[in-house]
């Protein structure tokens, strides 16, 4: 068998899509336009690479876009005043602040000061605690992309085995609450598992977020198994040549060996265009949601968990 691919880059073209299309409806019928604001404190190349592919998408999608850019050494203090003003500022429906912080700051502190309405991230200790009892919550927005990806090719998850590898408070333990909720029977694997490939060989559907490069072999992987790779690592490729200064090239690998793993799976997501680009056409679609019921309005179904 050769496995669907699952095109997260058009996928997420079309989340992007109805996002834009809702926006302007709120703008034309209600005259609210939703509001985004990142903080990035410091000069992490990753982090301001994220930021301004953040900020481009959030204005394409017809929504506002602040930027906060603080120095490395900002002060915990300053940053918790700068969230209190973003927290009390109406035209500001999601906040989200870049990690990793500078050593200095305390991510937690930080997370759980922001207005848990505007949390777009999901991170905040209320939302946790929102998803797990099935209350309105802010979801994070890669797990939410993986689950959009599950329920556009499989309708109903209902019953169905699924096994997320990896037990993150960013992706593993969302993901496998949002899969809970659509009545899948959920395990969590870790780098404790006793005899991990039999776990795996189990599942319907495979999650794989432990960001360790091509670590799920095909040999895990259930004749006909859905396989969502949240991995993203970059491995030496030195097939490819080298650079300028001599070091070796270098490509994007998952957390599945994809060459196995698509002989054996029913679907699966490739690394890079899976689920990489539904991270920020979901952090769109929560900023679109946190908006609508700052307003007293019912978030676009479809957009939400
Ligand atoms: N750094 C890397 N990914 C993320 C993310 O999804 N949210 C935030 N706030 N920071 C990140």
């Amino acid at each position: 068998m050769t496995a669907e691919i699952i095109d997260g880059k058009a996928f997420s073209a079309k989340v992007r899509g109805e996002v834009a299309t809702h926006v302007a409806r709120l703008k034309e019928e209600h005259g609210i336009t939703p509001g985004l604001a990142v903080v990035l404190v410091g000069e992490d190349p990753a982090s301001q690479v994220y930021v301004r592919s953040k900020g481009k998408q959030t204005v394409e999608a017809g929504m506002n876009s602040f930027e906060h850019k603080l120095d490395a050494d900002t002060s915990e203090a300053d940053l918790l005043a700068l969230i209190d003003q973003l927290n009390n500022d109406p035209a500001v429906h999601g906040i989200l602040v870049q990690l990793p912080l500078p050593g200095h700051l305390d991510e937690d502190l930080v997370i759980n000061s922001i207005n848990p309405d505007k949390d777009v991230d999901g991170f905040h200790i209320s939302n946790v605690g929102r998803l797990a009892t099935g209350q309105n919550a802010m979801v994070p927005c890669t797990p939410l992309g993986c689950l959009m990806m599950l329920r556009d090719h499989h309708g109903s998850l209902s019953g169905m085995n699924a096994v997320v590898i990896g037990r993150s408070n960013i992706v593993g333990k969302p993901m496998a609450q949002l899969l809970l909720r659509d009545s899948c029977t959920v395990t969590i694997a870790h780098s404790r598992t006793k005899d991990i490939a039999d776990v795996v060989r189990g599942a319907d559907i495979v999650v794989a977020a432990v960001g360790r490069a091509e670590m799920v072999p095909g040999d895990w992987i259930k004749p006909g198994a859905t396989v969502i790779d949240v991995g993203i690592n970059r491995i030496d490729a030195p097939e490819k040549g080298t650079n300028e200064d001599g070091s070796v090239k270098t490509r994007l690998v998952g957390d599945c060996d994809f060459a196995s793993c698509a002989e054996v799976a029913g679907a699966i997501t490739p690394v890079p265009g899976g689920v990489g680009p539904m991270t920020i056409a979901c952090l769109l679609a929560n900023t679109l949601t946190a908006c609508c019921r700052a307003n007293g309005l019912e978030a676009p179904q479809g957009l939400t968990a």
